[in-house]
């Protein structure tokens, strides 16, 4: 048995400690939001938190999370209550999550999340990103680019700004 801690819930597991955290989210745990993409570290879709740093979960054992925070989208909205010391409110995006409803990023949405959790991760460390900053992020910053097949990139960097816009006057609505 394994003691994982996910969007600040403590969930015991029964998978296999070599088992990759993406099929312990999905098949186990039921959360959703990771995709399986590649299986591979090669297109981000499944990635997550650990400990505010991008991890692909597809290939990350579970036996490595141990006492480490996990977040994944679903988790965005209590992560920026937390940061910002705001009162909970289950009606408040994430700066990102209101960033990409306000820009209409999305087009079928696969690669998205682990999009969304990619740019939390680059505007936790820099609140102002430029239009390279958040290239380099999306592509040379992890094992490999985030990448979409629809093509949503011009979205994606919007999206970006916007979300560093509504961080700035101080966060989701
Ligand atoms: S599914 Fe993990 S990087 Fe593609
Ligand atoms: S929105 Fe379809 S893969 Fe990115």
């Amino acid at each position: 048995m394994t003691t994982l801690t996910i969007n600040g819930e403590k969930r015991a597991v029964k998978s296999p400690p070599d088992t990759p955290l993406l099929y312990v989210l999905r098949n186990e745990l039921s959360v959703m939001t990771p995709k399986f993409g590649c299986g591979l570290a090669q297109c981000g879709a499944c990635s997550v938190l650990a400990d505010g740093e991008e991890i692909r979960s597809c290939i990350t054992p579970i036996s490595a999370l141990a006492g480490k925070e996990v977040t994944t989208v679903d988790g965005l909205p209590a992560r920026w209550a937390k940061l910002k010391g705001l009162a909970s409110d289950p009606e408040r995006l994430h700066p990102v999550q209101q960033a990409w409803v306000d820009e209409q990023v999305p087009q079928c949405g696969i690669c998205q999340f682990g999009m969304m959790i990619k740019v939390t991760e680059l505007l936790e460390h820099n609140s102002k990103p430029s239009d390279a900053d958040i290239q380099a992020a999306l592509t040379t910053s992890g094992p490999s680019p985030h990448l979409c097949r629809c093509a949503s990139y011009a979205a994606i960097r919007d999206g970006v700004h916007r979300a560093a816009q509504i961080m700035a006057q101080g966060g989701g609505q």
